[in-house]
């Protein structure tokens, strides 16, 4: 039971999937008034994906990304309980996902950042992901993100280039999250050839 608990721990970074009060917090940040591109990454159960699918607007997508397939049952439920909507489920590395050129309103990760930093490759994997995630999105999009210890902040800041529009804390968890909410700025206009 012990080494399960940490086995959970060491490759999804949590023992318990979210609460209702972080999922809630975190979707509260997102406009679902109008039609979105949505990137949803490390979905586990989907205790998030259920809330995204009942707030999506018509003509809506959404993209979810898991790479465990033990979860597969429980994402192709909640799909199929909504064939109304336009929702893939990629199984895989979300880096196979962002190779695909999309371009995304928001995403919402609950990857374990934390948990990459202890590859033994100089955080190369951490950073590429973080610059997927910044690339993926269009101008003015928003990356949300959660994490325990504010562990990865620094990191996600600087690949953006500046610091986050919004921290917010959801005490109500099991652990207690930290929720970074950072917009892409639109790219510098290109000098006009005089
Ligand atoms: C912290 S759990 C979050 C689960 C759920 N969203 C929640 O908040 O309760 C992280 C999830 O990310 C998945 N994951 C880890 N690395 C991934 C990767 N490179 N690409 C896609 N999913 C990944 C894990 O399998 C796990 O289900």
């Amino acid at each position: 039971m012990l080494l399960k608990t940490v086995k959970k721990i060491r490759e999804e970074g949590l023992i318990v999937s979210s609460s209702g009060f972080l999922v809630r917090a975190m979707l509260n940040k997102i406009d679902f008034s109008r039609p979105l591109k949505i990137l949803e990454t490390g979905s586990g159960k989907g205790v998030f994906t259920r809330e995204i699918i009942n707030k999506l607007a018509d003509g809506s997508e959404l993209h979810i990304s898991e790479i465990k397939t033990e979860y597969n049952c429980h994402l192709e439920k909640l799909i199929a309980q909504h064939p109304e909507k336009h929702i893939t489920l990629y199984n895989g590395c979300v880096t196979d996902v962002l190779k695909e050129n999309n371009e995304y309103d928001v995403v919402i990760s609950s990857l374990p950042l934390q948990n990459f930093t202890r590859m033994n490759d100089d955080n190369e994997f951490l950073h590429r992901i973080i610059e997927s995630f910044r690339g993926c999105l269009k101008d003015g999009g928003t990356y949300l993100q959660y994490q325990y210890f504010m562990s990865n902040k620094r990191d996600i800041e600087l690949i953006f280039g500046k610091n986050m529009d919004e921290i917010s804390f959801v005490p109500l968890n099991i652990l207690p999250a930290f929720i970074y909410n950072m917009t892409k700025l639109p790219a510098p206009c290109e000098q006009q050839e005089a």
